[in-house]
């Protein structure tokens, strides 16, 4: 009975999210997908000198791809791999029930997450964690440029991004999806704490943020604004939860998938190899790699293989939020 009832609520559920259409975000459609591998900014308006003289003059344009060394301080970012960072916050008793319940708590756990899915969208969305930029080799820098930095307590970002750069829309989406998880190793819970750290400690890293690269009239923390612009423009278009749903992998307490499965679904859609990252063995984030021709705001993202092997099992489970 239970099990008959958690079978016809999770069907209803599913052509419910299948039925649900894509609202309009940025000149894009958030939460829809890609189609290419490659991806532009067209539709958003970056105050970005342009770069198309560079690209149409230089045979290597492509970051890391370079066959010489590229010194375009706005058109070239050294530190050439993109990566789009998510998180799956899920619900660590629901591991618990998964793992370790009984079968009756299974199927109750299963139906309630089933209807928590269709009545909370937070729970059908792997949420923001940010933007970074590697070098070629996988490797990192971080906290590049301390002028640059932005600082809550001084600079007020609700204030900057919603009033002063009057990004309201911006604003809103970052409030909703960017949230500060346990995971962020971000002391502070506020959400507002994971912006600051994430621009301070890759933002300030990427070279074609430089103020020069600007059109004229760029104002202090132009930039900042701006790298948080990018990141929930490219998370929007790489909708991991769609991604998998399109070819029935579910959030679940029921059953492990395969990770061969979930990481083929994901390159798929996107192009190139995706990382997954797991905790306790339950899918907890998911990275999206990309080469860069242009400034890295206004210039064109292209699809690479992850650079970083998955720690899950060749099995795992994908646990409700
Ligand atoms: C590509 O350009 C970067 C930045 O100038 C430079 O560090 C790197 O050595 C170049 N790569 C090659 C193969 O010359
Ligand atoms: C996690 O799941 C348990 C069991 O369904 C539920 O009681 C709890 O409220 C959930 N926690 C959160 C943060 O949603
Ligand atoms: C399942 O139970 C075992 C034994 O009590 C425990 O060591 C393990 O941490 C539990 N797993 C989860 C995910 O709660
Ligand atoms: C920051 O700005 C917001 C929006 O303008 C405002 O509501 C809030 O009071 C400000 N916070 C501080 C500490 O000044
Ligand atoms: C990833 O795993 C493969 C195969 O096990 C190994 O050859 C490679 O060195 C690993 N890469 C990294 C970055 O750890």
């Amino acid at each position: 009975m239970l099990a008959t009832v958690a079978v016809t609520i999770t069907l209803a559920a599913r052509s419910v999210l299948a039925a649900s259409a894509s609202a309009p975000y940025f000149g894009k459609v958030f939460h829809g997908h890609r189609t290419s591998a490659d991806s532009s900014s067209e539709g958003n308006i970056y105050p970005i000198k342009d770069c198309s003289a560079f690209i149409q003059d230089t045979p290597d344009s492509w970051s890391c791809h370079n066959t010489s060394v590229i010194r375009d301080e706005c058109c070239f970012e050294n530190y050439g791999v993109l990566l789009q960072s998510q998180f799956w916050d899920y619900n660590t008793t629901l591991l618990s029930i998964a793992v370790n319940g009984t079968t009756k708590d299974i199927v109750q756990a299963e139906a309630q997450s089933q209807i928590d899915l269709l009545y909370n969208d937070i729970k059908r969305t792997f949420t923001i964690h940010g933007l970074w930029n590697d070098l070629c080799d996988g490797s990192y820098r971080s906290n590049c440029e301390p002028s640059w930095e932005v600082d809550d307590a001084r600079d007020n970002l609700t204030h900057l991004i919603g009033t002063e750069f009057n990004e309201p829309q911006l604003l809103a989406v970052m409030k909703r999806y960017w949230i500060n998880t346990l995971k962020s190793n971000v002391e502070d819970q506020a959400s507002v704490a994971l912006w600051e750290h994430e621009y301070n400690k890759h933002g300030t890293c990427m070279n074609t943020l430089n103020p020069e690269c600007f059109d004229s009239g760029y104002r202090e923390h132009e930039q900042a604004v701006n790298f948080y612009k990018k990141v929930v423009e490219i998370w929007s278009q790489l909708d991991t939860f769609q991604f998998l749903a399109a070819v029935g992998i579910f959030p679940t307490v029921a059953r492990q998938y395969k990770l061969s499965d979930v990481q083929n679904a994901l390159s798929k859609a996107h192009g190139g190899e995706v990382y997954v990252g797991c905790l306790n063995g339950a899918i907890d984030e998911v990275w999206y790699y990309h080469n860069l021709q242009g400034n890295v705001l206004s210039g064109t993202y292209r699809a690479i293989d992850s650079l970083t092997n998955s720690t899950c099992g060749e099995k795992v489970w994908y646990i409700p939020k």
